[in-house]
């Protein structure tokens, strides 16, 4: 048989940190053969296991991943002489991030409510006086398509810079028909730009209608979800503008009962659901997570035995924010260890909004997600790749080093894999690969390529 060359292989990695997925999922995908691949995120003790090879190797052809293994196995069997190397000694190199959960279209910022938050004013109190959401929401209903496409382009560079080579992208600050269409075009032309021009991050659009009751429904809160249902959801499926719908399912915002009505619409046209539940108060929305089938439900700030059983039985992901609590100044955060320890597939997001949280770091999420959750860095890593990914039904295709998969890599200045949750508040994102190309990072092409003169690496192949 012809051997596979590889275009490039990153070599003598100290550590390829491969979130490959649990075992006993490859006999589940044998047996469902030829229909979608079921979703397979890591749960319970196989969290903790993020499939680590020493002195690892990743080889590239195309787009794709080729191999994965010990670099003595991976250099002779993919080097042909047209194979570019890289040196990746004393490095970690993981999958690209996924970021499943970000409002990043947005305009104006809300820095004064930040400290008025630090003078003791709480987020809820802020929302009730007519800030909070609105505030963004009337910024961003003054922006043009084009403002709001600049905007997040600037975002999403910061996003990718960190290592975040997928992200999820919710539109929710128009709460109009116009100002809703016009934030999920914007995501959607970005993501067209993005694809066409290789330089990622790669997109996933959520429809956040349900975010708040804007002003002008104030007094009739069911009118505005019936124009979710009848008017929104419609226009937007019909034009493909979101994979998901969301509903902030809340105090101050939706019952479990709006939720329920909104999420059953969606499903009804073809969309994915999930749902912000539990970040202030229990009102049903973990029990509608469970009911309708959502695939995520995200923050769970607030939790009892009974809602971690019911994500557990349905099998839904909960994608948790520490940032959030971070940027409130919250002494409790998402009960993480709870929730694996009971068999619920855990994954990290930013959350990334300009009320609760407004960083693009991915990685700052991993280091809060072991620091004041107690995650272990392995699972914290899995629960930003691999599961992150599941979250946003894109597991078999990206989210961890396997054989097949797109090849959205980053190598990491870290000797190992903990230095990327313990050496927190830096870019330790040294190159970010985009389907097998470089599109960004601190280490330039250059010194990548100086990498492939490597001495030591020339005698061992000799
Ligand atoms: O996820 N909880 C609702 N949405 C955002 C906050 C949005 C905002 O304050 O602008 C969140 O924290
Ligand atoms: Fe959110």
């Amino acid at each position: 048989m012809k051997p596979t060359y590889a275009d490039l292989i990153i070599h003598s990695a100290a550590e390829v940190v491969t979130c490959r997925e649990p075992e006993v999922a490859e006999q589940r995908r044998k047996a469902h053969k030829g229909k979608r691949p079921l979703s397979n995120p890591r749960r319970g003790t196989e969290q903790d296991n993020a499939g680590i090879v020493p002195n690892g190797a990743v080889a590239i052809r195309g787009d794709r991943i080729v191999g994965v293994g010990a670099t003595e196995d991976i250099l002779p069997a993919f080097r042909g002489e047209d194979t570019s190397l890289i040196d990746a000694s004393g490095k970690t190199v993981t999958p690209g991030l996924v970021d499943a959960h970000t409002h990043l279209a947005w305009a104006g910022w809300r820095d004064e409510e930040y400290e008025l938050r630090l003078k003791g004013a709480t987020y809820l109190e802020i929302m009730e006086a007519g800030g909070g959401i609105m505030s963004t929401v009337r910024a961003t209903r003054l922006a043009s398509e084009t403002e709001l496409k600049e905007l997040m382009s600037e975002r999403l560079a910061r996003v990718l810079s960190y290592g975040t080579t997928t992200v999820e992208i919710k539109s929710g600050y128009g709460l109009s028909v116009e100002a809703e269409m016009k934030s999920l075009w914007a995501i959607r032309d970005l993501s067209t730009d993005l694809q066409a021009s290789g330089t990622g991050p790669r997109i996933a659009a959520t429809f956040l209608g349900a975010h708040a009751v804007p002003e002008e429904y104030a007094a009739d809160a069911e009118g505005y979800v019936k124009l979710v249902v009848e008017k929104m959801l419609p226009d937007i499926a019909r034009e493909g503008l979101a994979e998901w719908c969301d509903v902030f399912c809340d105090v101050g915002a939706f019952t479990a009962e709006q939720t329920r009505k909104i999420l059953a619409a969606a499903k009804e046209l073809g969309m994915g659901t999930r749902l912000h539940a539990n970040e202030f108060a229990r009102v049903g929305a973990v029990e509608v997570a469970a009911q309708m089938g959502a695939v995520s439900a995200d923050h769970l700030l607030v939790m009892n035995a009974e809602d971690i059983e019911a994500l557990r039985k349905a099998g839904t992901i909960a994608v948790l924010l520490p940032g959030t609590p971070l940027g409130l100044g919250l002494k409790d955060y998402a009960p993480a260890r709870a929730l694996i320890d009971e068999g619920v597939p855990v994954a990290l997001a930013t959350d990334c909004n300009p009320g609760t949280c407004p960083s693009e770091n991915l990685a700052l999420m991993i280091s809060l997600a072991c620091s004041q959750m107690k995650m272990t860095p392995a699972e914290a890593i899995v629960a930003a790749t691999i599961n992150s990914a599941y979250a946003l039904d894109r597991g078999h295709v990206l989210g961890s080093l396997e054989v097949g998969k797109l090849a959205d890599i980053v190598i990491w200045n870290a000797p190992n894999h903990r230095h990327i949750a313990y050496h927190f508040g830096v870019n330790l994102a040294e190159a970010i690969f985009l389907g097998g190309a470089l599109v960004a990072g601190t280490q330039d092409r250059r010194a990548l390529d100086d990498a492939v003169q490597d001495d030591a690496l020339e005698e061992f192949l000799s």
